[in-house]
């Protein structure tokens, strides 16, 4: 099947926004990064997934181990909390990421996606194209930075004086090719293969003054000076009540994670309800990250919403949660339509986990800007006593647990399923993308059909002869079960195209038979076969479709 010249993504994006899934928010006003809207489409989606989690989770939780269903229980908590939480929770002394400013043009880089932003940079596939480095080619193996090169000053030379004034103004090369070249001159004859990696030879392009900076990885913007990484938290600051600007007394924060909420109302929850551990408290909501790189769509935004859940246990059983919650949510984004091959359990090692997380795995999917890389969905993290244990420290509350029928007290270990709702919603687009040039409409969802936005259209076949209002009276009845929509406009073929692009699952047609037989078709979306089906069975027909 031939595939559009359009990347992958650009086209997932260009639909979203066509058919009303997500728009960039602010359009009017230039829009604003970092942040994109739900269209009629796209909350429909949302939802659709954030219910499906919230029954797996609280209305009907999986069997445990012991063959028993797990106690879950849900809570919503405020998005504000009192500062104190982000002291104990650690966020804010520790929750920021590694920046750089980019001195000619002043954009912020999270220090680690400098090589991945580079890798797309026009100015540094158009220097690599003038290099004759494959960029083409190996960009879609996303591997071209590593490739070795050999250098060619002269082409370096045309290239930075034109292209190069364009596409990237602030690197050195441009801005003084000669001593850039004579650095790279003077190291290149102690280097018998006359070889470099394609990244080095952009470190030398970028580096002026290498005998007093050492070599400078370029701004993937306008390959200008890089500053050293310097730390930004990540957390959005307000403040509460009537406070001058200065004063510091007021000022809250906005919650970078729904999880503390679920720690601080812990106690309540244990008192208030008949759970002991191991028992788990469930929270769907917004956070917001003031990320330093917000991109790829909606992946990485600075306002998104999790579904993440805090599984309380004693702590000897850690281990064995940890390892029941990983295959569950792995079963669980599959049972979504999301298939085995695109995702991926990545086991965090030692050294990257966070100091008090005992084990952590992310589950990743594979996207179409990290293929054939994969990239975090979910994290399932063993984060042993330490969220209670600070909480228990900063507010001076006793948070144990008390084991009446063993005689003991303790600090229950947590395990966390932490997933984002909004890179959810991502990764059913990214899944459901269908291209098929035979097909009315060659772009088409494939969605679950329960999680698809409409379950059905429905459809007289023409606009006249009594079709209307019997599709009318079929449409008014299953409303009430299903989200469906009425559709009469325009020939019957453009109808299907539009809800194969809306991914949704069936389209019901009432044509001249049906007055006389009482039959309608049903079309189904994955195969465009067409069935016959009486009308008082359409309910029933959708019903066990559906489940
Ligand atoms: N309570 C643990 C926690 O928040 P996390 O890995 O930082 O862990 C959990 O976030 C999930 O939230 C991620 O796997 C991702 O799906 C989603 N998420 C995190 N930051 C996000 C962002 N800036 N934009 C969209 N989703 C994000």
């Amino acid at each position: 099947m031939s595939q559009p010249e359009t990347s992958l993504m650009n086209r997932i994006v260009s639909l979203s926004k066509r058919r009303g899934f997500v728009y960039p928010a602010s359009e009017i006003y230039g829009g604003l990064n970092g942040f994109w809207d739900f269209g009629p489409l796209g909350v429909q989606l949302k939802n659709n997934l954030r219910d499906a989690w919230w029954r797996s989770m609280v209305e009907c939780p999986p069997i445990g181990p012991d063959g028993k269903p797990l106690s879950i229980l849900g809570i919503d908590t405020s998005i504000i909390q009192h500062p104190k939480t982000w002291e104990a929770s650690g966020h804010i002394g520790g929750f920021s990421d590694p920046m750089q400013t980019c001195r000619q043009c002043k954009k912020l880089f999270r220090a680690d996606h400098v090589e991945d932003m580079l890798r797309d940079a026009e100015w540094v596939v158009s220097f690599a194209d003038a290099m004759k480095v494959a960029a083409a080619e190996t960009l879609k193996l996303g591997a071209f930075l590593q490739d070795s090169v050999t250098f060619d000053g002269a082409a370096a030379q045309n290239w930075a004086q034109r292209k190069g004034k364009r596409l990237a103004p602030g690197l050195a090369l441009v801005r003084n090719s000669t001593v850039t070249l004579s650095w790279l001159d003077e190291d290149m004859r102690n280097n018998p293969s006359g070889k470099l990696s394609f990244m080095d030879l952009l470190n030398y392009m970028a580096t002026e003054q290498k005998a007093k900076t050492g070599l400078q990885t370029p701004c993937p913007n306008c390959g200008g000076d890089l500053t050293e990484p310097r730390q930004f938290n990540l957390m959005f600051e307000s403040r509460v009540g009537a406070v001058e600007a200065d004063d510091d007394s007021g000022k809250v924060y906005l919650r970078p994670e729904t999880a503390q909420g679920i720690f601080l109302q812990y106690k309540n929850v244990l008192d208030t309800s008949r759970v002991r551990p191991p028992f788990g408290i469930a929270q769907v909501g917004k956070s917001f990250r003031n990320e330093v790189t917000p991109r790829n769509f909606i992946f990485r935004t600075r306002e998104f919403e999790q579904m993440e859940m805090e599984f309380f246990v004693p702590p000897e059983d850690g281990m064995k949660w940890y390892e029941f919650w990983v295959a569950e949510r792995l079963r669980w984004w599959e049972e979504q339509g999301v298939s085995k091959e695109t995702l991926f359990r990545h086991e965090i090692p030692d050294a990257d986990r966070s100091f008090y997380s005992s084990a952590t795995s992310d589950i990743e999917y594979r996207y179409p800007f990290t293929a054939p890389g994969f990239g975090e969905l979910e994290g399932v993290a063993y984060r042993t006593d330490y969220d209670l244990k600070q909480h228990q420290t900063f507010s001076k509350t006793n948070l144990e647990y008390i084991d009446q029928e063993n005689s003991r007290r303790y600090l229950p270990h947590v395990i966390e399923p932490a997933s984002g709702l909004t890179r959810g919603v991502l990764v059913l687009l990214c899944e459901a993308y269908q291209y098929d040039e035979s097909r009315a409409s060659p772009e088409w969802l494939k969605l679950k059909p329960s999680l698809a936005p409409i379950k059905a259209g429905i459809f007289p076949l023409v606009n006249k002869d009594g079709m209307p209002e019997v599709a009318e009276k079929l449409y008014l009845d299953l409303r009430r079960t299903h989200t469906c929509q009425y559709d009469a406009k325009q020939s019957i073929g453009k109808r299907y195209a539009r809800m194969d692009e809306a991914g949704t699952p069936f389209c019901i047609t009432i044509d001249g038979d049906t007055l006389k037989d009482q039959n309608v078709t049903i079309r189904n979306r994955d195969t465009a076969q067409q069935e016959r089906v009486a009308l008082d069975q359409v309910k029933n027909y959708l019903a066990t479709k559906l489940a």
